[in-house]
């Protein structure tokens, strides 16, 4: 029987860095064998695909309407259909593939896209080995259940003290939703050397991703960000980031 793959959902404050880093996590996942990896975009201002450098073609929110509205072939049932049509939403690429979960549309919830979501990931016959899950900003996700119950929530938070007490609010929903806490992780992003050490209270971040050039001229040069130099810090940092998450995961395997 395949294993079931490691979910990471990363949430955190607008503006934090949740999408670099979620891009940069499948980067090196690739980058130490484990792949396929599942990128989802849940932000309905997708740019994930642009971070990791591919196009996307239909998001599910925009399939939802037209899969359960329009007449199915003939010989295809309802829910084949949608399979099908959420076979085709799927980007492929090298090594990984991307789905965005776009906007909601009509009764203006996400539960069916999740509920949608999760049944075709199941049903992929692809094995994942990683699932890598970028949310909008806000507790939006965490409070609706729209990303489940992942194997492990990253926090992304800038090093200030503001975004540090959004981490325990984002901490607090996500245990008062089920997920247990020691599921729950904190990464700080954009940590300049040299600055005053992270004030983290009890809590040792996951990792320290320093503030990076390249991550910033990627942005102003729109390349991809997943693509900046193997040698450049954040680069490096999240790739120590998804080493120590290989072995938690495999750790879970084996218990
Ligand atoms: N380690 C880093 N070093 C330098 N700049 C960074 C770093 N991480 C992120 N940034 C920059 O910060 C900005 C926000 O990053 P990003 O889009 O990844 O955040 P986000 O949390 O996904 O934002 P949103 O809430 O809008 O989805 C971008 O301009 C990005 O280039
Ligand atoms: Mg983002």
């Amino acid at each position: 029987m395949p294993s079931q793959p490691f979910t990471i959902a990363l949430s955190g404050k607008g503006g934090t860095g949740k999408t670099t880093v979620s891009s940069l996590l499948v980067r090196s996942f690739l980058e130490l064998g484990e792949k396929p990896v599942l990128a989802v975009d849940a932000d309905p201002n997708a740019n994930l695909h642009e971070a990791l450098g591919v196009t996307v073609g239909e998001s599910l929110g925009s399939m939802r309407e037209e899969a359960f509205s329009r007449q199915i072939p003939p010989g295809m049932n309802r829910h084949d259909y949608v399979r099908f049509r959420f076979r085709q939403s799927l980007v492929e690429a090298e090594g990984f593939d991307l789905v965005a979960m776009g906007r909601p549309e009509g009764s203006g919830c996400y539960c069916f896209a999740n509920d949608l979501l999760g049944e075709c990931m199941q049903q992929l016959q692809r094995e994942y080995r990683f699932v890598v899950i970028d949310t909008e900003a806000g507790m939006e996700h965490i409070a609706r259940g729209t990303i489940g119950k992942p194997d492990m929530l990253l926090i992304v938070s800038d090093p200030g003290a503001r975004g540090l007490r959004t981490v325990a609010r984002i901490r607090e929903i996500a245990t008062q939703l089920g997920l247990e806490n020691e599921k729950i992780f904190f990464v700080v992003n954009k940590y300049k050397t040299g600055s005053a050490p992270v004030d983290i209270g009890s809590e040792e971040p996951i990792a320290i991703i320093p503030a990076d050039d390249a991550v910033e001229n990627a942005d102003l040069a729109a390349t991809p960000v997943s693509s900046i130099p193997e040698a450049s810090a954040a680069r490096m940092a999240v790739l120590a980031l998804a080493e120590k998450i290989r072995r938690m995961a495999k750790d879970r395997v084996e218990r």
